[in-house]
């Protein structure tokens, strides 16, 4: 490594506290975005839980990632007349009670399929609650790392996820930043939109495949409390990346934070971003591992 690339990883590793982050739940063992999958990350130690989110034909806020159900639920079977013409079935044309219908047999293989029973689709509503209860009975204080998913799409489909959204936070009164609560997605007019015309003070992070420049950070702390950038940003095929690297340090010494994603269970990488790049979060579909890495370093302080 180049002696200016030492140099900054030493002042980066001075910052804070490292966070573990379930993406879409304990996702590396049980369907994702289903509450078993967030229960199971709870359980393992998750600092937040990542769900995505996307708006229901009746107004409610469900756990997805895709916008489109057949990839990971039986929709296709169950409702072979609710496909679009693009040959998609959307969750935006089904209601709550549709959706609940639905099996949730997430990723696995085709064949594997049937050994994922009785999953279903979760709302952020069950989530919040979930989540709610578990801290209150373990003295625990995980917060949601929420992503919007494709805020511009419920736009031109005449149902923009704002006003759910907002609505949702505020019920279950997680909606100022002593919840823990934070906001992430790609679309980062959306997030400008959270703040400004919705008011939302929550924390909100950037997520992007690649990060901006070195130049842009000024500009990009006036609105979000952090980017969250693909992994190869930081590291590229096992080497440091020395421009996502300055990126970084930039951010730290504004008091930014930078979450990374996507891990699975990969100790010696853990050990790299958290303890060598310093990195705020790792998102994870393996959050014991990720809780792991977070208890060696500490350890090795
Ligand atoms: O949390 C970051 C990550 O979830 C972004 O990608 O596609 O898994 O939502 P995706
Ligand atoms: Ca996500």
């Amino acid at each position: 490594m180049h002696t200016k690339d030492i140099q900054m990883l030493q002042l980066i590793q001075q910052n804070g506290p490292r966070s573990v982050v379930a993406h879409r739940g304990a996702s590396g063992y049980l369907p994702e975005h289903t509450l078993e999958a967030y229960t199971l990350a709870h359980a393992q130690g998750a600092d937040y839980i990542e769900p995505d989110v996307i708006l229901t034909r009746d107004n409610v806020l469900v756990c997805l990632h895709d916008l489109a159900l057949e990839t990971t639920t039986d929709a296709a079977t169950r409702f072979p007349e609710r496909k679009r013409p693009d040959g998609h079935w959307y969750t935006i044309d089904f209601t709550l009670a549709e959706l609940k219908q639905l099996r949730v047999f997430g990723r696995v293989k085709a064949g594997e399929r049937d050994t994922m029973q009785g999953y279903q689709i979760a709302t952020l509503d069950e989530l919040v609650l979930l989540v709610q209860r578990l801290n209150k009975a373990l003295s625990r204080k995980t917060a949601l790392l929420i992503e919007t998913k494709d805020p511009e799409w419920h736009v031109k489909q005449g149902k923009p996820l704002e006003p759910v959204l907002l609505q949702t936070l505020a019920k279950h009164k997680v909606d100022t930043p002593s919840s823990g609560y934070i906001i992430q997605s790609f679309d980062d007019a959306h997030l400008k939109r959270l703040r400004d015309v919705h008011q939302l003070h929550l924390p909100l992070m950037w997520l992007t495949g690649e990060l901006p420049g070195v130049d842009k950070v000024d500009g990009i702390k006036a609105w979000a409390y952090g980017i969250n950038p693909h992994r190869s940003a930081i590291e590229d095929e096992g080497k440091p990346n020395s421009e996502g690297l300055a990126v970084l340090e930039k951010m730290h010494s504004r008091g930014m934070k930078m979450f990374v994603w996507t891990f699975n269970d990969e100790p010696d990488v853990f050990r790299r971003f958290l303890d060598r790049y310093s990195v705020d979060g790792v998102i994870t579909n393996n959050p014991d591992a990720g809780v792991r890495a977070v208890s060696a370093g500490r350890k090795a302080k």
